[in-house]
């Protein structure tokens, strides 16, 4: 199998100076970084499935996929920013960031609940490049998000199908399937994302974790929109095997949905 789409297939000549939001091309930047920097989990992932082939090429390709959208990213905001320099920002960090490495077990505590935890991450992704397709006006974005969107829902189902495989020998339990997902929902990902921002936004000042994270989830939480937490918030009740359409799903959304916009307003006024 190979990747469905390259940096050719994306309509280039379209890209419309005037249509750039400043606020999402600082985002893009970010995300950029991020989705670059695919390979430490790559190596990480092998070694926690050290044994499972047919997985780990699925995990190549995904981490090449994952690399591709940050190449896609970078180059629009390369187009967007002709003084961003994508190469430069990502080589500065990489040298501030590394996810801890020689792992071989799941830092998720088994196999199966680092096959949750990731169908997690690609809920998360899914919905945070739909919000971006659907609140950009930028045609050239527009398209880039549309295809690492659709990727991003196509890793979501690969990890689930593995998660199904799995549990049928290492089934975990009702509550331990809640606590790795919610735990991967909630857990910090500041340092991370911080420091994208940091690197490819601010990168004369010095880096300020609080102050940095607050920048970046600022300008994230404006591109969401109330149906795109819901679908997330369903993908992760399926994967966990809860009734994705019932009440506590749709409940759990409009929480999420307050608990975001509240979230939005205390990071601004503490950037205030
Ligand atoms: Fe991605
Ligand atoms: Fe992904």
């Amino acid at each position: 199998m190979s990747r469905r789409w390259t940096l050719d297939d994306i309509p280039w000549h379209r890209f419309d100076a005037a249509q750039v939001d400043p606020a999402v091309l600082a985002m893009v930047k970010a995300a950029a970084m991020v989705e670059a920097n695919a390979a430490d989990y790559v190596d990480y992932l092998h070694g926690v499935f050290q044994d499972d082939e047919a997985l780990k090429a699925a995990i190549t390709l995904w981490g090449e996929e994952e690399a591709q959208h940050g190449a896609a990213l970078g180059r629009w905001a390369e187009l967007a920013d002709p003084s961003f320099s994508f190469s430069d920002s990502l080589a500065r960090f990489r040298e501030s960031f590394r996810i801890p490495e020689g792992a071989s077990g799941s830092v998720r505590g088994s196999r199966t609940g680092e096959l949750i935890a990731r169908c997690v991450v690609e809920c998360g992704t899914s919905s945070f490049y739909s919000a971006i397709r659907d609140s950009a006006d930028e045609p050239v974005l527009k398209a880039i998000c549309h295809r690492i969107a659709g990727d991003e829902f196509r890793h979501y189902k690969l990890f689930r199908q593995q998660y199904r495989r799995y549990s049928e020998r290492q089934p975990l339990s009702a509550l331990k399937r809640l606590t790795v997902a919610a735990g991967r929902v909630f857990e910090a990902e500041d340092e991370e994302l911080a420091l994208a921002w940091y690197c490819s936004n601010q990168p004369n000042e010095p880096f300020d974790l609080r102050r940095h994270s607050a920048a970046y989830g600022i300008k994230a939480l404006q591109v969401y929109r109330f149906e795109h937490i819901a679908r997330a918030l369903r993908m992760v009740f399926k994967v966990c095997d809860f009734n994705a359409r019932g009440p506590a799903a749709a409940w759990l959304a409009r929480l999420a949905w307050r608990g975001l916009r509240l979230r939005g307003w205390w990071l601004h006024r503490y950037a205030a």
